[in-house]
């Protein structure tokens, strides 16, 4: 696992976009796997402004979503597939076809996740998974003790994650769904490249435990530390509780340049 601390969001998004638009240059038809929620938006901003500036072709990437709300009415504004429409799919000037996220209003919701998971193979597999972080440890919505070999499926959250959530539904808790359905942690872990984006000082608990704690269900960002090729990008704040942060800084300043992230 490398960890990259940023001064900033603003730093962290850059860091990102440009991986993501050196992903492009080699593979045009890539497939993005994006987080909802305020972490990312640096992100999906800082390579807007990289399609925009003709420093990259987006126009063949294909974009897959990583959760969703159950029981949303379809085209509900607070729908992850909404938001994804309208933070990442828009501004990128991507075809909605482009776009790949589970149905979360199926009737049948394990069939759903069933078909979701197949959707992702079929494809080819996600070759950068974007995520955020809970303040509780979770990634997609995986919640604590979620399996760490877990695939696609419906799951209920946390009453903190539906407290944290509710600013994007008029502070109202009770217009939070209790259920979603997420790509599992063994799903998440398919994806070629996971790039973990954490910032403020409300995830550094949860940043120390996922990258300097042990593997444990409890912690699900913990999973990332099995993978062969996972990035934790943290600013100050969020890496304020990291004890080996001056070893990671040494790391990644002394990093041969073509390595990349
Ligand atoms: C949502 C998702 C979640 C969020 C996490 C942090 O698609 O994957 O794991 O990344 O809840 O949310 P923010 O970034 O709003 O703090």
């Amino acid at each position: 696992m490398e960890v990259v601390i940023v001064q900033d969001a603003k730093a962290g998004g850059e860091l990102i976009a440009e991986a993501i638009a050196d992903l492009l240059r080699r593979k045009p038809d890539a497939l993005l796997g994006v987080a909802t929620g305020s972490t990312p938006l640096p992100v999906y901003d800082a390579l807007t402004a990289k399609v925009r500036a003709g420093a990259v072709d987006v126009s063949r990437a294909r974009i897959a979503q990583l959760d969703e709300y159950v029981g949303l009415p379809a085209g509900h504004p607070e729908s992850y597939r909404s938001t994804v429409l309208r933070q990442v799919v828009e501004p990128l000037g991507l075809s909605p076809d482009a776009f790949l996220g589970p149905d979360g209003t199926a009737e049948d919701v394990q069939a759903a996740c069933e078909a979701y998971d197949r959707a992702l193979a079929e494809a080819g597999g996600v070759d950068l998974q974007i995520l955020g972080i809970g303040t509780d440890g979770h990634i997609g919505f995986n919640e604590p003790c979620s399996s760490l070999a877990s695939r696609t499926r419906i799951k209920t959250l946390t009453e903190q994650t539906r407290i944290d959530n509710a600013r994007f539904f008029d502070g109202d808790i009770d217009q939070v769904p209790h259920h979603v359905i997420t790509q599992g942690i063994g799903t998440i872990l398919e994806a070629r490249h996971l790039v973990l984006l954490a910032t403020g000082e409300g995830k550094a608990d949860a940043v120390a435990a996922t990258v300097e704690g042990p593997v444990a269900a409890l912690v699900p960002a913990s999973a990332l530390q099995l993978h062969p090729h996972a990035t934790v990008v943290v600013d100050e704040a969020a890496a304020s509780k990291l004890k080996l942060a001056d070893y990671f800084r040494h790391t990644y300043a002394n990093k041969p340049s073509w390595q990349g992230l």
